[in-house]
């Protein structure tokens, strides 16, 4: 039995340890906002944090996860007050057709908590590996610096 805390609460999983944390989070713990991409670790759309550090779940086994604390896109609110990130990316109409933004925001998140007023150098370094392929790149740097500080 593994056991990890997931979006704030206590989880005990009966899995198979070589499972990506991806699948646990989506496919047994029916969390479907973080999304597979290319499960192969290049497109961020499956980034989640593992206590408060971005990683790309689709390539993390969840082993990895053992004792730790993870936040998907649905424990990145506080209640029912949106994260600033979500806030921004809703005030910049950021989505297109939205698929890689859970991945986006979380990746967002991140950046801000370690650095809360990011350069366009530090977001675009920072944020290079999370691929749109609607290229909202423009309106996500927006958001981040609104929802920094
Ligand atoms: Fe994980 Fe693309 S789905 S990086």
């Amino acid at each position: 039995m593994l056991k990890l805390r997931l979006n704030g609460q206590s989880v005990a999983l009966d899995a198979d340890p070589n499972m990506p944390l991806l699948y646990a989070i989506r496919d047994i713990q029916q969390l479907t906002g973080t999304k597979f991409g290319c499960g192969a670790g290049q497109c961020g759309a499956c980034t989640v944090h593992i206590d408060g550090e971005p990683v790309r779940s689709c390539i993390t086994p969840l082993s990895v996860a053992a004792g730790k604390s993870i936040t998907t896109i649905e424990g990145l609110a506080h209640g029912a007050e949106l994260h600033p990130v979500q806030q921004a990316w809703l005030d910049h109409n950021v989505p297109q057709c939205g698929y890689c933004q859970a991945g986006q925001m979380m990746s967002a998140a991140a950046l801000l908590a370690q650095n809360p007023s990011p350069s366009d150098d530090e977001i675009n370094n920072h944020m290079q590996g999370n691929i749109c392929r609607c290229g909202t790149y423009p309106r996500i740097k927006k958001a981040i610096k609104q929802a920094g500080v």
